[in-house]
């Protein structure tokens, strides 16, 4: 079975947004060291645009082959004008409303989120599934997340979209490896204990 990891960007107190998802107070953190940890480690997880901006399109994926977002977190990317923000993946989208995939690079899940997700799992691949988020497509699938990836920048915002849209209900994870980097951020890994 391969993993389902959620690699995502929250602040201290954990959320991955403000009260409407925006995480853009985080960018700043996108300095270079942290770029170049990116680059080396998760290539893929930077968006097709910022990868041509950076002139980055060869960099080969390192630890995912497959990316999944929820329909608000995808409309980001539509609303810019870009219907393939991760073309160098495959991607999936669930959505209920979409209707037509609007690019052929993207399939939407419509139904069964979690069978779907099991589905991929069970591919026979090198390469893991990459949760992207946001909060309500994450917990959904909380049960099928392996591991975490915790991009922290040391913001607090008080309230705001949390890292799981999900009733309470205690998860255990185990730390596998923590990154500090000079600007204060954290990027923690954790894997699900089973
Ligand atoms: N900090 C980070 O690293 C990070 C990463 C990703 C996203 N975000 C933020 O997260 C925000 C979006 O999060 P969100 O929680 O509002 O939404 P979301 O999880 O991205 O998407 C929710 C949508 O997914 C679809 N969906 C959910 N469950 C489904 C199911 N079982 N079957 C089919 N479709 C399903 C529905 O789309 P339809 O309404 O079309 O049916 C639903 O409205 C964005 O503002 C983004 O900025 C932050």
């Amino acid at each position: 079975m391969r993993h389902l990891t959620y690699f995502v960007a929250c602040s201290i107190d954990g959320f991955i947004g403000d009260p409407s998802g925006d995480a853009s107070s985080m960018y700043q953190y996108v300095d270079e060291e942290f770029l170049d940890f990116l680059k080396t480690d998760y290539p893929e997880t930077i968006s097709a645009g910022g990868r041509a901006a950076l002139g980055l399109e060869g960099l080969e994926s390192r630890r995912f082959d497959t990316v999944v977002q929820g329909r608000a977190s995808y409309q980001l990317a539509l609303d810019a004008g870009v219907t393939s923000p991760y073309g160098h993946l495959r991607e999936y989208v669930a959505s209920r409303t979409v209707g037509e995939s609007p690019d052929a690079n993207v399939t939407l899940i419509t139904e069964d989120l979690v069978g779907k997700i099991r589905e991929l799992k069970a591919e026979d691949s090198e390469l893991g599934i990459w949760l992207c988020g946001g909060s309500r497509v994450a917990g959904e699938l909380l049960d099928e997340v392996d591991e975490l990836v915790i991009k922290t920048y040391p913001q607090v915002y008080g309230s705001g979209m949390p890292m799981f849209g999900s009733d309470f209900a205690v998860t255990d994870f185990t730390l596998d490896s923590v990154r500090a980097f000079d600007n204060g951020a954290l990027v923690r890994k954790y894997s699900r204990k089973r």
